[in-house]
């Protein structure tokens, strides 16, 4: 089931306790209207869908349940009902933002990096588009753009955060160690406040992306910093090196054993700590 939401309140005949309690919370946000869905395939299709139609700056999808999510890479994107934040945020880029297209995963990630900030909870940002918690997996940024010929009509930063127990993806789905939000708060939260806080973060870094202290935040929150790790890259190559940082254009920085700097900019790059060297090791990896 769909709803547009307008501006205007009296204009909407929804009566969903999602819905009404997701339209309380976004009031006073720059966001001209919003699709609820009890369950969908993909918020993203649909705001890619959305968005070839006309779709606004800052139109938002919203889903409680999905049944095709989808995740860098091909992966799945599990969304089960009442457990979880899914949504996909229309923008359409100024000229002025049009150089800055790469910085729009680390816009989401950053910001839901700074909503958990306000519930006491540190995280970090694994490049490109992950935020992990005590270094399990808790969110996940997809973005997507829409093209007319060789013009960029909108691009769609789709975001998913594991907030109850139930939203962690079952073991065989898992191939990145999971956790939620509540588990690691040890209390329930409102998921909707949490919602707020992430788009009210994105509205407020926008205007900053590409400055100077944009990139210093996001690299600050950089996980695995001056850490060994493993990049596989879409050829499937590896590459070795310590994460030293972020450059310009959002690329990760890399020093690697020859004491070379390189930077790796590939969308489908893989990030992983090399077993034996870190504490740990990534075993698996759910969609999330
Ligand atoms: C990743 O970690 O690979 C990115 C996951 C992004 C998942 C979100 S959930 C809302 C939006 N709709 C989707 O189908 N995917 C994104």
């Amino acid at each position: 089931m769909a709803s547009v939401y307008l501006r205007d309140k009296k204009a909407c005949t929804i009566t969903d306790v999602n819905a009404d309690r997701l339209w309380e919370n976004l009031i006073g946000l720059p966001i001209p209207e919003i699709k609820w869905f009890d369950s969908i395939g993909s918020t993203n299709d649909v705001a890619l869908q959305w968005a070839e139609k006309g779709a606004p700056d800052g139109a938002l999808v919203v889903a409680d349940h999905q049944s095709a999510g989808r995740g860098r890479m091909q992966r799945r994107w599990i969304t089960p009902a009442g457990s979880a934040l899914a949504f996909s945020l229309i923008l359409r880029p100024r000229d002025d933002e049009m150089i800055h297209l790469t910085h729009f995963s680390g816009l989401g990630a950053l910001s839901v990096s700074k909503a958990l900030d306000e519930l006491g909870l540190k995280s970090e940002v694994k490049w490109p588009n992950d935020v992990l918690i005590a270094r399990k997996k808790t969110a996940g940024v997809l973005v997507e753009l829409v093209w007319q010929a060789d013009q960029l009509q909108a691009l769609v930063i789709g975001i998913g955060l594991n907030v109850a127990p139930a939203s962690i993806p079952p073991p065989p789905e898992v191939v990145f160690p999971a956790t939620c939000v509540e588990t690691m708060l040890g209390k329930e939260i409102n998921r909707w406040e949490l919602l707020e806080s992430i788009l009210r973060h994105i509205f407020l870094l926008r205007p900053r992306l590409g400055e100077t202290s944009f990139m210093k935040e996001w690299e600050e929150r950089l996980a695995f910093y001056r850490e060994w790790v493993q990049v596989e890259q879409p050829d499937q190559t590896i590459l070795v090196g310590q994460v030293i940082g972020i450059d310009e254009e959002g690329g990760l920085r890399l020093l690697t054993e020859n004491q070379d700097f390189i930077v790796v900019t590939a969308g489908d790059v893989r990030l992983r700590p090399i077993v034996g060297q870190n504490r740990w090791s990534e075993t698996g990896g759910n969609p999330c």
